[in-house]
């Protein structure tokens, strides 16, 4: 399957959200279907090993539940939670630890699942925390990635779609909060909600 998402696909979807219009990008079963191609790719890699995902919170939260029962090999499951703050050129934002794991990594192989990579600052500051614990392995899957990450200074190792400069929500991924619980992948086309 192509990782670039099908122009195809974009139609206009009546949101569930009063007054914010919602254009759906990736559609829920396109959504499944590259999981579960990323499950039997990661189950392959993984075949005689338990690797250790550890899922970024919160958006990733949808995601790395579809994905583990997509995966055909025994696993362990840890969050880390981050909040990284943007200046107005992106690239200097800097990224906070809010949770750390709670598991021993040192000798594992590990998987970090991301929702998104957009600049890349985030999977930076998580490559550094997992090499500090002295792992066997460190793999990095997101669901999407941005064209701004491809500054990135290393390669991400499983990318579900490769998506347009564009906010997105649904499937995990919030707006204030809003929208997660929706399961496929929109841009937020506007609101005339006031709020
Ligand atoms: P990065 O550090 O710039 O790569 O940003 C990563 C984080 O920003 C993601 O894990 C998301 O939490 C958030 N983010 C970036 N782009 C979007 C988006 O389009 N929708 C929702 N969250 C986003
Ligand atoms: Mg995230």
């Amino acid at each position: 399957m192509s990782l670039d998402y099908p122009e195809k696909m974009t139609v206009e979807v009546e949101s569930p959200y009063n007054g914010w219009i919602l254009e759906q990008m990736i559609s829920e079963e396109e959504i499944h279907a590259r999981v579960k191609e990323l499950g039997q790719e990661i189950t392959r890699r993984y075949q005689d090993k338990t690797p250790i995902l550890i899922a970024v919170l919160n958006g990733s939260f949808i995601f790395v539940a579809d994905l583990i029962r997509e995966m055909d090999i025994e696993c362990e499951v840890d969050f880390i939670k981050l909040s990284s703050y943007m200046n107005e050129t992106r690239s200097s934002g800097t990224v906070r630890l809010v949770k750390d794991i709670s598991c021993n990594i040192t000798d594992r192989d590990v998987i970090v699942i991301e929702d998104i990579v957009d600049s890349g600052l985030t999977v930076r500051f998580l490559k550094n925390r997992m090499e500090g614990s002295g792992p066997a392995s460190v793999a990095f899957v997101t669901l999407l990635h941005k064209p701004d990450a491809s500054k990135l200074d290393f390669e991400l190792d499983y990318v579900g779609f490769q998506i347009p400069n564009k906010f997105v929500v649904g499937y995990g991924l919030d707006l204030d909060q809003k929208f997660r619980k929706l399961p496929a992948i929109y841009t937020v086309k506007e609101t005339d909600s006031g709020s």
